[in-house]
């Protein structure tokens, strides 16, 4: 099976679990709404390519890793796009979950989600416990306070914003719990994995940021704008669109230095370095050589 069709299967399974009887109908349908159809599902797939570089020795475990890991995701993006964050009509170009079901559900949609990763990594401990319990610490310290995606949101109600941190919380907590969770899937250690995973998100934010200020809404299908709207630090206003590539560049070449010796470590650099292609699109690239030393 894909990779994308492990994880679609593992997360709605885990959604089944959660809309048996007798649940609340609405928020039955808001969880499936949520990740259904999902986004880019680029957490969980790099989670499963860094278990598969290791040898995926226990796949049951992986698949719970990375559907806990994008059930996080979903809900931090429920809970992001409400009126008290950022307010957002729009979500993988459909109303997003407050705006479809109203802010209870949509409050509690986050909640149940978040709720739900821990329990689908509970459930799978029987394959593993001592892994099992590692996933959850893991998955935990890249959630919450200090320095998971609750404290990258809690950095926006600062008067003043260390840029590297908020986003290295916000964003690039979770792509360290996906290379970091893959290899204890694995049965490997989580450590030399974390500059992999700090890299590929502090490129994906900047990149995020890029978008953010040069397409549209229909293109990206959320808002967009959101940056400058709300005042909030990001890369383009700080290092400018082309100074914000050169160091998307700069992140990028040092993430493939940094994979830890395994089985599959030249499957993974390409895999780094196609993720750099689609992460840097060809236009931002012509327009970098059009302006050589901006
Ligand atoms: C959006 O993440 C939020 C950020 C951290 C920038 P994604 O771009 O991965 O969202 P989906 O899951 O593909 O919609
Ligand atoms: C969302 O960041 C990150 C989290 C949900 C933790 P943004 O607010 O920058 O992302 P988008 O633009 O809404 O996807
Ligand atoms: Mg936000
Ligand atoms: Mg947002």
């Amino acid at each position: 099976m894909s990779f994308a069709n492990r994880i679609d299967a593992a997360i709605a399974d885990a959604i089944r679990s959660g809309q048996v009887a007798p649940s609340p109908a609405k928020l039955a349908s808001a969880l499936h709404y949520t990740v259904t159809p999902g986004g880019a599902r680029i957490r969980p797939s790099i989670l499963m390519s860094v278990a598969a570089a290791c040898g995926d020795p226990n796949p049951k475990l992986t698949d719970a890793a990375a559907t806990a890991l994008e059930l996080i995701h979903c809900a931090s993006l429920v809970h992001d796009d409400l009126p008290c964050f950022d307010d957002a009509d729009t979500r993988r170009g459909k109303p997003s979950v407050h705006r479809a079901f109203g802010e209870p559900l949509a409050v509690l949609t986050g909640d149940s989600l978040i709720v739900m990763a821990f329990e689908v990594l509970a459930r799978a401990a029987p394959e593993n416990p001592l892994a099992a319990a590692n996933l959850t610490l893991l998955l935990a310290k890249r959630t919450g306070m200090p320095n998971g995606i609750c404290a990258g949101q809690g950095w926006e109600s600062e008067g003043d914003i260390d840029l590297s941190a908020y986003h290295r919380a916000k964003t690039g907590a979770l792509f360290m719990a996906a290379t970091q969770m893959g290899a204890v899937a694995a049965g490997e250690d989580a450590e030399p994995w974390e500059e992999l995973g700090a890299r590929i998100g502090e490129a994906f934010q900047v990149a995020d940021d890029l978008r953010d200020a040069l397409y549209d809404e229909e293109a990206l299908g959320k808002p967009v704008g959101q940056d400058d709207l709300h005042g909030r630090p990001n890369a383009v206003t700080e290092l400018g669109v082309e100074g914000a590539i050169g160091r998307m560049k700069d992140i990028l070449s040092g993430a493939i230095a940094s994979i830890p010796k395994c089985p599959g470590e030249a499957a993974l650099a390409k895999l780094v370095t196609a993720q750099a292609e689609v992460l840097t699109p060809i236009k931002w690239r012509a327009s970098q050589r059009m302006t050589p030393g901006e």
